[in-house]
């Protein structure tokens, strides 16, 4: 990628003070400065649609065995990394563009006692740096919206995986309602957004050597997920309650509201659909 996009997707990413944030959010809500279980967390780390839901159901329709290696790319604050070497006992590289994800990511793995199965670097998913036939899963989830070089991804995924070794996609594509309306969480202005169909992005990994693509549509579960969403917030603001010190909206900064309410309206709108792909290495 140009350095000039990295640089503007750190931007996107960076809301300050993220450490700070979630320090002060974890003693307001009763955690203390001392160790933590990875499920205290689940409030804020799963940056994307549907929580951890979304998390626990693509770990189990991918039927992970204890002690395999996970690389997931695009890691954010490190909770579906968490949430697999906790429950899936697997070890876990993540990698991330973003500076603060990183270090947010060690931080909270160290409280949460998981060191030992997790890894966190800063680098480029298209540029990864990790030796030919190395993982047996390749795990990311809303992460490709952010790459212009589908095919570049893709095979360096098929490149970092061992014989048999499995693809794991949670991700936001193009709906069939319109354009996506910006801001979103992954691009706060439409030039670091390269959100494609689910025909591209299928065609993208079959042409990177994907086989047997399992391909399931998770839009109106995504959907039923920001109504509920947007209800809680409706009725925290009714009742004048401040938002929950470790909800998404207070740790990720207030940059972020606009932008997820209009994730909420790209997917109940049907301008944006969600998608999970599960592919095996040919
Ligand atoms: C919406 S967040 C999703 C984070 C995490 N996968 C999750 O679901 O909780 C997107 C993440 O992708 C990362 N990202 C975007 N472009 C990237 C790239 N080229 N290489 C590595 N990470 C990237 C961002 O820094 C951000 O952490």
């Amino acid at each position: 990628m140009s350095t000039a996009i990295t640089q503007r997707i750190q931007e996107n990413y960076s809301t300050g003070a993220l450490v700070e944030r979630v320090k002060q959010g974890l003693e307001k809500a009763g955690s203390g400065s001392g160790p933590l279980r990875w499920s205290d967390l689940v409030p804020f780390d799963q940056f994307h649609v549907c929580g951890l839901e979304a998390t626990k159901e693509l770990a189990n329709d991918l039927n992970l065995k204890s002690g395999q290696s996970v690389l997931d790319v695009g890691s954010g604050l490190g909770g579906p990394a968490r949430y697999l070497a906790a429950v899936h006992e697997v070890n876990v590289t993540g990698i991330d563009l973003t500076p603060s994800f990183i270090e947010i990511s060690n931080y909270l793995s160290e409280r949460a006692g998981l060191t030992d199965k997790l890894i966190f670097t800063e680098g480029d998913a298209t540029e990864l740096p990790f030796p030919d036939d190395t993982f047996d899963v390749v795990w990311t989830q809303h992460v490709s919206m952010n790459i212009e070089d589908k095919a570049r991804l893709y095979k360096g995924f098929h490149r970092v995986l061992r014989a048999g070794g499995r693809l794991a996609v949670f991700d936001a594509i193009q709906g069939s309602n319109g354009p996506v309306l910006y801001p979103t969480p992954w691009a706060r202005e439409e030039a670091i957004s390269f959100i494609v169909s689910e025909k591209g992005m299928t065609d993208a990994l079959t042409e990177a050597g994907f086989k047997n693509l399992s391909v399931i549509d998770k839009t109106e579960r995504g959907a039923r997920w920001f109504r509920e969403l947007r209800q809680q917030r409706e009725q925290q603001q009714k009742a004048e309650t401040a938002p929950d010190p470790l909800s998404a909206l207070f740790i990720l900064g207030p940059g972020m509201t606009p932008a997820i309410g209009n994730f909420a309206r790209n997917v109940l709108e049907d301008r944006v659909h969600i998608v999970q792909i599960i592919a095996e290495k040919a």
